[in-house]
């Protein structure tokens, strides 16, 4: 068979699983990562002086690179500036959504219009570009009340406030301090809603919605969801608490109305659809969309994944889902993240980390990793994830965390209460 090379744009956790997935692949030839981290490293051609938001770097990049068969483009910045569009423009093969697409994350207020335009569930909201009236409905809304600032901001740009004055302070750091940069020019402010979160993730060819098994994150820093918002803390799937009721609900009243939605705005979307879900009894509400794989909802559904992920790539650029029967693993899986020491806010870099032995069933994911002097460093605020399989959550939970406590680096941090009612 002729393999076919691949390069991988990111460098996270969840590129290591997508990397990890298509090396397993036996389409699969070399693949390349822009710009990786070490452990992508073990399976892929890194070449750490890219930044995926480099768009002129990796065009050039993928044109002195004949060999490449296709891009994969997981980060969001990079999609939203359009690195899909520049790729197919000059007649590259490139997984992921163009521009147009990417809007749904890039900016709160597109998605929150188009959800309401069409009926799809979620908070009630008002947008506004300007402080003065921002700042007058914050005297008529109820609390708590959610700001979000409209832009991309590495998932920070939402402040929940109890109160007034704590919306009156949030209000001035996001549109007169830009504390987010242009990313508060604009401003939502969001009923709060009460439930559970869980993660949708979809592949999607531009026609047709084909759900991922689900997936629950853990934003904040700390136990007993205390502390800041983060990237993500730790994962699971399937998400215990969605019946398989729910799930189809959740194929009829949002994924497959936000396809219809987007075909009805004349975009084609290509790529990974994410829902981000609040289920509160049997009322399902959209809190946001990704237009990308989770991070780090990919660690632990990759994993889980019985169908060759080339196959599906081929299928979401060439339209030809409908045809795919994409099958998971019975298993459930568990990533429990180790940050640096401070993460969200300041955190120090370059601490050696030492690995322990890996029990089987279990893959250490790189995020923010690099090698120095032939050790492997601290390089980010999300180091690692144990990625643990197994039969039940319950086992999963308990393999992630003996492996977890293998691992070790000066002020490493991860939250000890996932799963803890099983
Ligand atoms: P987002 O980036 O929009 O997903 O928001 C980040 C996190 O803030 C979400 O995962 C929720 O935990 C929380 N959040 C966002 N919007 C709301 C809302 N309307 N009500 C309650 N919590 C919210
Ligand atoms: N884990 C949440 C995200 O990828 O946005």
């Amino acid at each position: 068979m002729n393999k076919k090379n691949v390069l991988i744009i990111g460098g996270g956790g969840r590129e290591h699983a997508i990397v990890y997935s298509l090396s397993r692949s036996p389409k699969v030839g070399k693949i390349y990562c822009l710009p990786g981290n070490a452990g992508i490293a073990q399976l892929a051609e890194c070449h750490s002086e890219y930044k995926a938001t480099d768009l002129d770097g990796i065009v050039a990049f993928v044109r002195s690179h004949p060999d490449i068969y296709m891009t994969v483009v997981a980060p969001d910045d990079p999609l939203a500036m359009g690195l899909v569009d520049r790729l197919e423009s000059e007649g590259f093969r490139a997984f992921g959504p163009r521009a147009n697409g990417a809007r749904l994350e890039a900016s709160k207020s597109f998605a929150k219009n188009l959800m309401k335009k069409y009926g799809i569930p979620t908070a009630g909201y008002e947008v506004f570009t300007d402080y003065d009236s921002a700042r007058a409905y914050l005297d008529e809304c109820t609390y708590p009340t959610v700001l979000k600032a409209d832009g991309l901001a590495l998932g920070k740009g939402v402040l929940i406030c109890e109160t007034k004055e704590q919306a009156i302070n949030g209000l001035k750091e996001i549109m007169l301090d830009k504390a987010f940069g242009s990313a508060g020019n604009t401003l939502v402010i969001e009923d709060f809603l009460v439930g559970f979160e869980c993660s949708a993730l979809a592949f999607c060819d531009g026609k047709t919605i084909v759900p991922m098994t689900t997936s629950q994150d853990h934003k904040r820093a700390l136990n007993d969801n205390k502390g800041l918002n983060t990237g993500g803390m730790a994962t699971f799937s399937p998400s215990y608490k969605v019946s398989a009721d729910m799930e189809k609900r959740i194929y009829a009243e949002v994924l497959k109305p936000t396809l219809d939605a987007l075909i009805g705005e004349g975009i084609e979307f290509k790529g990974v659809l994410y829902a981000g879900l609040m289920i509160d009894g049997d009322e399902i509400k959209v809190l946001e969309y990704n237009a990308r794989f989770g991070d780090p909802e990919t660690q632990v559904i990759l994993p889980r994944l019985k169908t060759d992920l080339f196959d599906i790539f081929e299928a979401c650029i060439d339209g030809t889902l409908a045809d795919l029967n994409i099958e998971w693993t019975g298993n459930t899986a568990v990533c429990i993240i180790l940050a640096s020491g401070g993460y969200p806010e300041a955190y120090e870099k370059g601490k050696e980390i030492t690995f322990g032995v890996t029990d089987e069933g279990v893959i250490v994911f790189h995020a923010g990793t690099a090698e120095k002097d032939g050790k492997i460093v601290t390089s980010g605020g999300r180091v690692l994830g144990v990625t643990a399989l197994a039969p039940t959550l319950k086992q999963a939970r308990d393999l992630s965390y003996a492996n977890v406590k293998n691992i070790t680096f000066d002020k490493v941090h991860y939250r000890t209460d996932i799963l803890k009612e099983l």
